[in-house]
């Protein structure tokens, strides 16, 4: 019961869902595979299609509703696929485009659905647009890249930097001009501006969606247009020797350009030539700037991804702000979403903790909006040590001192006990983490109060429960390191209590009666449990409340 009479509730008003019907991208719960470390059927140590067919049954029983694929196209692979030589391709590593037809069929007649990668920022320097362009100054694809002459004294035209380190020009000596890089050299940005260029590339959109691909997760999208006077970027006054070398100047001018916003409405207007397909947006920017890729009435992306969790200290005052703001920042009918980890990002286990990262995985599967989980996290997947000679990630071994291989949180899915941990019959391209054999899917389906028990119980409960999937977000005023929210729908209402801390804790909200028996909890053993007013929480602990 919610004695809202007693409630001088200002400032937690719950925040109004978009009206439905609603989408199934907007109820369901995305599932994030890396290709290359999720199931290698083939038996050469790198992932493919046909082993990704091959756990579809445990996506399923798993509960999740949509699988986004990482890069599986023709690649030289420089980037780990993120560098695509053929956009409409299938790389022979992943298999052939008859095992994508039938990975898709068979993702369908399980009801759920396929999201592809979409890399539009850049393509490889083997790419055959590139090799054209590279060719000659009057190729007619000169102008798909950015060339730029030198300064004068054979500088590069302005101090625009890598993502990866280094500056982000390369010096091309056959044709005596710079192309810009935002990333590897061997990763040639393309020209958005050039009408030519937004064909090819919607092109490739419509070859995968007339397949009947659901939808694409596109490559950092707030990269696509630069400064068209290429100026200078402004050095970055928080910038410290153990960052990336890229944070040493603000991409003011080589990122996030207003005319952004008219490529990524195009290709929506491509998405909506079709049948509710998705596009996802990777964008890292501060939230003010994050709502704008919404678009103007919704039409640029459907989900900006949000990256908060990634992002911020793991406080619960933090975190609750953060929602908050978030909540209140989206436009009229904008759906939001959660992540807590990608193939770019250090995993939420090794970031917070083992018993924290549970915690997280109620906030990620309680909170209003779409949640998208990264493989392996549902078993509790931590970053795995990997030796400097064996570091293949290009960000890692271009700036070697500052700690920033993404391979650790790339290490092949731990399935089961046997040798390469049920991932592959080969050597797998990446180590395993020392200790798979006794962590891993098999055991963890086993065990009733494993991460993956807690990951599928959170997954039904949210298929089950319309408050979770579409219903309304009420923040409840907390303390400390607790962080305390209302879902609800209709008549049925919930309350999710979660401790961010390591030590016992106890909440009693402020001018509410609560009432309810506690119907999911991090410690299984309190199901049941009838809460009224007062909760004692245990270190790392997190409940849902099922309010009478
Ligand atoms: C995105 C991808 C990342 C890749 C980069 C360049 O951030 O997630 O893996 O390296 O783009 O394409």
């Amino acid at each position: 019961m919610i004695n809202t009479a007693a409630a001088p509730f200002a400032s937690i008003l719950p925040v109004k869902p978009a009206p439905g019907p609603y989408l199934w991208w907007q109820e369901g719960i995305i599932y994030q595979v890396y290709p290359r470390s999720f199931m290698d059927a083939s038996g050469d140590g790198v992932g493919d299609l046909q082993g990704i067919l091959s756990r579809l049954d445990y996506l399923q029983w798993l509960g999740v509703d949509a699988v986004w694929i990482s890069p599986i196209y023709p690649s030289p692979m420089a980037d780990f696929g993120y560098d695509i030589a053929d956009y409409t391709g299938i790389h022979p590593l992943f298999g052939t485009e008859q095992d994508f037809d039938q990975l898709l069929a068979e993702i369908h007649r399980r009801g759920m659905k396929m999201i592809l990668d979409f890399v539009p920022n850049h393509t490889s320097d083997q790419h055959p647009w590139f090799l054209e362009s590279k060719s000659s100054r009057d190729n007619a694809k000169r102008d798909w890249y950015l060339w730029h002459d030198a300064n004068p004294d054979g500088s590069a035209p302005n101090n625009w930097l890598s993502v990866f380190g280094g500056t982000g020009w390369e010096w091309d000596e056959k044709t005596g001009q710079y192309y810009y890089h935002a990333f590897l050299k061997e990763q040639p940005d393309l020209n958005w501006r050039n009408p030519e260029v937004q064909q090819a590339m919607l092109n490739a959109i419509r070859f995968w969606l007339d397949k009947g691909v659901d939808g694409f997760r596109v490559d950092v999208m707030w990269h696509m247009i630069k400064d068209a006077n290429w100026r200078n970027n402004p050095p970055n006054p928080d910038y410290r020797p153990h960052m990336a070398t890229y944070e040493q100047l603000l991409p003011v001018y080589s990122t996030d350009q207003p005319e952004v916003h008219q490529i990524v409405s195009r290709m929506r207007q491509v998405m909506d030539e079709y049948n509710e397909r998705v596009m996802i947006g990777e964008i890292y920017l501060p939230i003010n700037k994050l709502m704008t890729y919404y678009g103007t009435n919704n039409n640029g992306a459907h989900l900006p991804f949000n990256f908060q969790l990634i992002a911020l200290p793991w406080n619960a005052r933090q975190i609750a702000l953060a929602v908050d703001q978030y909540e209140g920042a989206l436009p009229v009918d904008g759906w939001p979403n959660w992540v807590l980890g990608n193939h770019d990002q250090p995993r939420i286990s090794s970031r917070i903790g083992k018993a924290q990262a549970r915690v997280a995985a109620v906030l990620l599967l309680t909170l209003r909006g779409t949640p998208t989980v990264y493989y392996g996290d549902e078993i509790g997947m931590r970053d795995v040590a990997i030796a400097p000679e064996f570091i293949q990630d290009p960000q890692g071994l271009n700036m070697p001192d500052l700690n920033l291989s993404r391979d650790p949180e790339r290490t092949p899915m731990q399935w089961d006990d046997s040798d390469n941990a049920g991932f592959s019959e080969a050597q797998p391209w990446l180590p395993l983490a020392d200790n798979y054999r006794r962590d891993n899917v098999k055991r963890q389906q086993e065990n009733p109060n494993s991460m993956l028990s807690l990951y599928r119980r959170l997954i039904a409960l949210r298929r089950t429960e319309p408050a979770f999937r579409i219903g309304d977000y009420v923040p409840v005023p907390a303390e400390g390191n607790i962080m305390a929210y209302i879902r609800e729908s209709g008549e049925s209402r919930f309350m999710v209590v979660l401790n961010l801390g390591h030590g016992t804790s106890y909440f009693r909200p402020q001018h509410l009666e609560i009432e309810g028996a506690i119907v999911l909890d991090t410690i299984p053993e309190r199901e049941g449990l009838v809460i009224k007013n007062r909760i004692n929480l245990n270190g790392d602990e997190a409940m849902v409340i099922k309010l009478k």
